[in-house]
């Protein structure tokens, strides 16, 4: 995808918010770009790291959220707050890269699975019609032994019941060790273990999903999976650190701070590059795009240690929203409040609708209770919504009925508001 269909692409969703979505885009194609080049200079060409910042709720973690989604490749998003530094109990820094591979596997897998579906489906198909031969006395009308397999893949027996033999996996105990990996007591043991297979009474449909699954993970060879996943984990993988400024801190001297300087410092080697020891073996992480976003309320940028912030050139400011963008926000987004709200009480027979005048108002009171108030941003439009509907939401009983909500509606449910009496609303 060039630059900007993927800016049109995250436009379906976040509204506004241009600088951060070019930032991004720009960033990702630039991994396209690099990969188009000579070994040589693949080697020399490193990402540049981007910081978002801007108040809360204007689309920060939403542009990661819909980034992932977007781009092909492993994506992971993490919070910053949920390390801590190495030596101490909890999660350390480099266990991001090893959550990075982790996604890389899955899509990897994912990919190969598709490859190798159909034939792992034909010869599912051909084990299910196998069984039901066995097991099932009386076909349905005009089903012969000859026609059975193609009957079975063509999904006209699903509904019948069959007794298959399933692996019995023991259950994964995870034991979180300080280190940040974890161990899975049940895949040591169960790999020593002999593999004990019990019966099960499935749907044919169910049997050919897991039949299906079987026959896929025999057709591919999972050491090239693991390579190809490391490679792309190394060359096209994105970290989104959110919450990033939750670690800065000014100056903090009481004491040892487990979670803040020493995380970024623990940071520094990672984004600079260096070699991560995963299970599935070592990863560079000198080409990993890292973008970090934190709403910098309290903090500043300039409260990350320095080195850090040097290693994040690029930063890109989100602006505050105002009503304009709330009326668009209401409205245009796919899932957009409104819709989501709409679609929910259409279940119990409520036919809700907005007038042009009804979302300029709740526009207008969701920006005025954020000058006067709190700014959280769009979560503002989320917090009037419900209390718009509350009443509605709380009757609804399934008797079909029509509301509309136009602006004296809206003002109604909120007529404390030109006497100031805000009180109710603090979220
Ligand atoms: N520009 C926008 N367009 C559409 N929806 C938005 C926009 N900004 C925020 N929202 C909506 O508001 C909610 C909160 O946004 P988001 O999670 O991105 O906030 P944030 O910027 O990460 O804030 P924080 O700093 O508190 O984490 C989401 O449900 C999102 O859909
Ligand atoms: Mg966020």
């Amino acid at each position: 995808m060039t630059p900007k269909q993927i800016v049109q692409e995250l436009d379906r969703y976040i509204v506004g918010q241009y600088q951060a979505k070019k930032a991004v885009a720009v960033a990702l194609r630039n991994r396209y770009r690099r990969s188009k080049l000579s070994k040589h200079d693949m080697e020399e060409i490193t990402p540049k790291n981007i910081i978002m910042k801007g108040p809360t709720g204007v689309g920060k973690t939403e542009i990661a959220r819909r980034l992932a989604k977007l781009v092909k490749a492993p994506f992971l998003k993490v919070e910053a707050t949920k390390y801590t530094e190495v030596g101490f109990v909890g999660r350390d820094v480099e266990s991001m890269i090893r959550d990075l591979v982790e996604v890389s596997i899955r899509l990897v897998k994912d990919e190969r699975y598709r490859m190798v579906e159909p034939k792992a489906f034909q010869k599912a198909s051909e084990r299910v019609a196998d069984l039901i031969s066995k097991q099932v006395t009386d076909l349905p009308e005009g089903i012969t032994k000859e026609t059975l397999v193609d009957e079975v893949a063509k999904h006209n027996l699903d509904q019948l019941t069959i007794a298959i033999k399933v692996q019995d996996n023991p259950k994964g105990i995870e034991i979180p060790n300080s280190g940040g990996q974890e161990i899975n007591l049940g895949s040591i043991f169960g790999d020593m273990m002999p593999k004990k297979t019990k019966t099960r009474s499935v749907t044919v449909a169910d049997a050919l999903r897991i039949y299906t699954d079987e026959e896929c993970s025999k057709l591919i060879d999972l050491d090239s999976v693991n390579d190809e996943a490391l490679r792309r984990a190394e060359n096209d993988g994105v970290i989104f650190i959110d919450e990033i400024d939750k670690i800065a801190s000014k100056g903090n001297t009481n004491g040892p701070d487990v979670s803040r300087e020493g995380v970024q410092r623990d940071i520094l080697p990672i984004v600079e590059g260096c070699t991560v020891t995963t299970k599935y073996g070592n990863i560079k992480t000198d080409y990993i795009l890292f973008i970090a976003s934190g709403a910098f309320h309290i903090s500043k940028v300039g409260d990350l240690i320095p080195e850090l912030q040097g290693r994040f050139p690029v930063v890109v400011d989100l602006t505050s929203l105002g009503v304009d963008e709330f009326v668009s926000i209401l409205t245009e987004p796919e899932n957009a409040v409104t819709r989501q709200y709409a679609k929910l009480l259409a279940v119990d027979n409520i036919d809700l609708q907005f007038t042009e005048d009804g979302i300029l108002e709740i526009a207008k009171v969701a920006y005025e209770l954020n000058t006067t108030r709190e700014d959280i941003g769009a979560r503002r439009l989320h917090s009037i919504m419900e209390h718009i509907t509350e009443d509605i939401s709380f009757e609804a009983d399934g008797t079909p009925r029509t509301v509309v909500v136009d602006s004296k509606y809206v003002a109604d449910n909120f007529t404390d508001l030109s006497t100031r009496n805000l009180k109710k609303y603090i979220l």
